[in-house]
């Protein structure tokens, strides 16, 4: 059976409603054709049965309640149900790395079996979950050695978190491995409406198209990281340097952001995978392992940065961190940087208050002893250092005339290059950030600007080290 209208392959059984499972399943339920969800969380289901995703994603809630309302989005707690004439069954569930960062592969290999346990002959079984180099073909063989026939085939997912629904119907590519040609064809034909490039591969380059995306995209991040840091030392701007580069078509603007580096549930995830993956197959990937290390590298940097910012030492500091979600646009705080920033800026003794417009709840979780606020300029009151760890453009856009007023000292230092230099010059502070030199605090009218409860004097010596440092 398949969609009358279109020839596009329906029922599809998506299983897990995770991050992947539940984009993928309400795009593909908005265009048209039927989608079972299934998952075996009953708090997860109930939440999603009332039009609330569990997830913080632009635009998913509402997509979630128009395709619940007009039926095409049906969602399952029990297997049999949702693969019952199902022409495509899509495994999303989650590949956590184990304690040595291998892929851990149980949660497919169980949905796998339940699925091919009960789906009609001839249904396509999907892994779209992230899996290491070779998964989907050992997965067919073993299905195969226990009599179940079922083509399989790999079709990656490229959604970044805060722009997955726009990410879904703008791929830059639709890739899709297997060994059998009709059924991967099959899996192409669900998203041909999107209009993207097509590439039908063997599963296991397509497992690796995947990996290779996420680790290239960490490469480019830990390469600028580096180039920043030589700025620092020899006296440029990895602004400026970043835009020459990536103006070159052949390189590309994008993702060469300096900053805290990367966090999140999968470039960290992935990179090490993939680096396991190597080694398993007698490869020493080190190129992987140098990404890493500097991404590490750059969380204990930057807080060496705030420590010399106040005078070698942040102990008894009160300092606002702005930020703790590992990126703008989403509450997630899995291997966010801001972690690593605030347990290390609190084993220095420093006195840290947080903010972050969406991600509070879930930092509490792994930061139970750090205070937290919902409105920046009470996280600011009072602060000897403002640190950027977020780029919200909450934060872009603060009153730093305002924040003037608030702070004890003006000393920003910004962890991901996103203020405007000048504009925190010109409100009276010294503005630090990754591979510049730092921005003194401007005079104004004659004299520096006040803080509620001190001078700037402070920081305009900062600035006055820090450049020296610089040159
Ligand atoms: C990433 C990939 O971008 C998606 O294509 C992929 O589908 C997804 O992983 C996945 O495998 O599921 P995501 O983790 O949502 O998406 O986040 P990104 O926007 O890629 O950012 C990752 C990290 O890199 C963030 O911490 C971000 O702050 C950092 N970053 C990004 C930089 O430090 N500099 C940059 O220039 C860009």
């Amino acid at each position: 059976m398949s969609n009358r209208a279109s020839g596009r392959p329906s029922p599809l059984c998506v299983v897990g409603a995770g991050y992947v499972g539940l984009v993928t399943a309400v795009c593909l339920a908005e265009s048209g054709i039927e989608v079972r969800l299934l998952d075996i969380d009953p708090d997860r289901l109930g939440m999603l049965r009332e039009g609330r995703s569990p997830i913080h994603e632009p635009m998913l809630d509402e997509l979630l309640v128009r395709a619940l309302e007009s039926g095409s989005l049906i969602l399952c707690d029990d297997m049999r149900t949702a693969v019952k004439g199902a022409q495509i069954v899509m495994l999303a569930v989650g590949t956590p790395p184990l304690a040595d960062y291998r892929a851990d592969l149980s949660q497919v290999r169980s949905a796998l079996a339940e699925a091919v346990a009960t789906a009609d002959y001839g249904t396509v079984m999907v892994v779209k979950s992230t899996v290491p180099p070779g998964t989907t073909s050992h997965l067919r063989t073993l299905c195969r050695r226990n009599g179940h026939t079922f083509p399989l085939a790999m079709c990656p997912e490229f959604l970044s978190e805060g722009t997955a629904i726009k990410d879904f119907n703008h791929p830059p590519v639709v890739v899709v491995g297997g060994d059998d040609r009709e059924a991967c064809e099959r899996v192409a034909r669900l998203f041909e409406y999107l209009n993207a490039p097509l590439l039908i591969t063997d599963s296991t380059s397509a497992e690796l198209v995947k990996y290779g995306v996420n680790s290239f995209l960490a490469l480019k991040i830990s390469f600028i990281n580096e180039m920043a840091h030589l700025c620092e030392l020899t006296g440029a701007d990895i602004e400026s340097v970043a835009q020459g580069i990536g103006s070159d078509p052949r390189i590309g603007r994008a993702f060469l952001g300096a900053g805290l580096g990367f966090g999140g549930s999968c470039f960290p995830k992935d990179v090490r995978a993939l680096d396991q993956a190597a080694s398993y197959h007698g490869h020493s990937f080190g190129l992987l392992r140098a990404a890493v290390e500097v991404n590490a590298q750059q969380r204990t940097r930057f807080v060496a940065k705030v420590q010399k910012a106040l005078r070698g030492t942040v102990a008894g500091k009160r300092i606002a961190v702005l930020g703790l979600a590992f990126k703008p646009g989403t509450d997630d705080m899995r291997q966010a940087p801001s972690i690593d920033v605030i347990r290390h800026l609190e084993d220095f003794g420093a006195k840290v208050l947080a903010t972050d417009p969406v991600a509070r709840t879930a930092a509490a979780r792994v930061l139970p002893l750090t205070p937290m606020v919902a409105d920046p300029y009470e996280c600011v009151r009072g602060a000897d250092a403002v640190v950027i760890v977020t780029e919200w453009p909450e934060y872009r856009n603060l009153d730093w005339d305002r924040v003037a007023q608030l702070v004890r000292r003006h000393v920003v230092i910004d962890g991901r290059n996103c203020l405007d230099a000048d504009k925190l010059a010109a409100a009276g502070f010294t503005y630090i950030s990754i591979g510049r030199p730092p921005h003194r605090a401007a005079a104004k009218n004659g004299a520096s600007a006040k803080s509620a409860n001190g001078t700037n004097a402070a920081a305009a010596l900062i600035a006055e080290s820090l450049v020296g440092d610089a040159r």
